[in-house]
């Protein structure tokens, strides 16, 4: 991963997040509740829209400068926050351990969707809620094919982003129940507001 690529990812989310992305995030995270599981935390910008209603915060980041950058959020939230250098693939807590998993922007960027699922419903309390705001392929054909084209080049510069992930797919494989679903810009970015119900999914 380029050293240069945290540095200058909140600059350029920066006129996305002051618009859409700021109410987008905080109605998602509004729903968090109880012990709470961010995944890809990134810089920590999801961290001041937890509520009271969230017990701690676990945010997890493979990047350690990712995790230097949310220093400043932790201390502007309202709850507390444990950062961890973790990845998805591999999350080093025991089972059942979450109310809540959010990932915001992450599903993009891990390099095995489908393992990082299964690790979140192993770590996932029966009934926990999986919060997810993401960018995706696209249902139009023409523009799916040009997100195909330039995933490779784009993952190149972006830190190993997808932009033809199917991730609501992996979800509705992951026999997840979709509770709530959103789309934003004509699809590019969703809303994914799941439940992790076991005995429910196994009939
Ligand atoms: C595009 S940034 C999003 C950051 C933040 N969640 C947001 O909404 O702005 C993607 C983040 O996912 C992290 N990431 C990449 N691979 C990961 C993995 N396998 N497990 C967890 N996080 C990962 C990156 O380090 C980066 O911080």
């Amino acid at each position: 991963m380029g050293k240069w690529f945290p540095t200058v990812y909140d600059f350029f989310m920066k006129p996305l997040e002051k618009h859409r992305f700021k109410d987008i995030r905080s109605n998602l995270i509004a729903k968090a509740k109880g012990r709470v599981l961010e995944i890809g935390s990134g810089s920590g910008i999801n961290l001041p829209h937890y509520q009271h209603c969230v017990e701690q915060v676990t945010a997890i980041d493979p990047n350690e400068q990712m995790l230097q950058r949310s220093a400043k959020f932790v201390r502007q939230g309202k709850v507390q926050v444990q950062l961890i250098k973790a990845e998805a693939e591999k999350l080093p807590f025991a089972d059942n351990t979450f109310d809540t998993v959010v990932a915001t922007l992450v599903f993009c960027t891990v390099a095995d969707p489908q393992k990082a699922i299964l690790e979140i419903k192993r770590v996932s309390k029966p009934g926990a809620r999986i919060l997810l705001f993401e960018h995706v392929k696209v249902h139009h054909p023409f523009w799916a094919k040009i997100q195909d084209i330039l995933t490779p080049a784009w993952k190149k510069v972006c830190d190993g982003c997808h932009l033809n992930r199917n991730t609501l797919d992996y979800i509705k494989q992951a026999d997840l129940s979709v509770l709530e679903f959103k789309n934003y810009y004509k699809g590019i970015f969703i809303t994914v507001d799941c439940s992790y119900q076991p005995e429910v999914n196994k009939k």
